[in-house]
């Protein structure tokens, strides 16, 4: 079985990521790693911040690590709140803040289209070439609602629908969320990497 340490301290993070990963592997995060830090996002891409994550984690644990960084990606906000997604409404990364923040600057706008995008950076010892990094992205199109709907998952889930779903991400279950998330689409081309190695 390959073990992995997953550079991030979200717990909803792990928990739809290690739903989607077979027996085969074992994701760790960083709290079970017995490592207790705020890993910086200082970045202005996604590539970047999520580089700058697993790159910090690799040289404490010298270990296997992929770390991920989400934004979401509005066009009637010309790309906002994007990389900044976490601290949109400030540096106290709080979900409400944040989401009050979107429905503000997007009244009376008439395009609510938008996408979630993951990047996945993972660092791996190879056998003869040694530590190798790797990008995988996945992409969610859907558009924001009016108002918030549903209480499960996190972050924007409320006043985000997936094309092709009639409810939003925080009306689903996890595995419903899952057949249309960025995040699934690029973890699913990361473990397909790993299961070639
Ligand atoms: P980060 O990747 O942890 O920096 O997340 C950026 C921001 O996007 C945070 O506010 C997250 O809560 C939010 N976010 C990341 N992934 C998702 C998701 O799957 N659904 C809703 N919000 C998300």
């Amino acid at each position: 079985m390959y073990t992995l340490i997953f550079a991030t301290n979200n717990q909803h993070k792990v928990q739809e990521i290690q739903s989607l990963v077979g027996s085969d592997f074992k994701i760790i995060p960083l709290k079970e790693a017995g490592i207790d830090i705020e890993i910086p996002e200082p970045h202005d891409t996604l590539q970047e911040n999520a580089a700058e994550k697993a790159n910090t984690i690799f040289n404490i644990t010298k270990q296997n690590c992929f770390s991920e960084d989400t934004g979401l990606e509005i066009e009637g906000l010309h790309g906002a709140p994007g990389v900044k997604s976490a601290r949109y409404a400030g540096e106290g990364r709080d979900f409400q803040a944040n989401i009050d923040k979107v429905l503000l600057n997007l009244n009376g706008v008439h395009n609510r289209a938008a996408q979630f995008r993951t990047v996945i950076c993972l660092l791996w010892k190879d056998a003869t070439k040694g530590i190798q990094t790797y990008y995988f992205e996945g992409i969610c199109k859907g558009k924001i609602t009016a108002e918030m709907h549903g209480e499960k998952g996190f972050g924007y889930d409320p006043i985000f629908i997936p094309d092709g779903a009639d409810k939003s991400f925080a009306e689903m279950t996890m595995d419903e969320k899952n057949t249309f998330s960025h995040r699934q689409k690029a973890v699913t081309q990361l473990f397909e990497f790993l299961r070639t190695q």
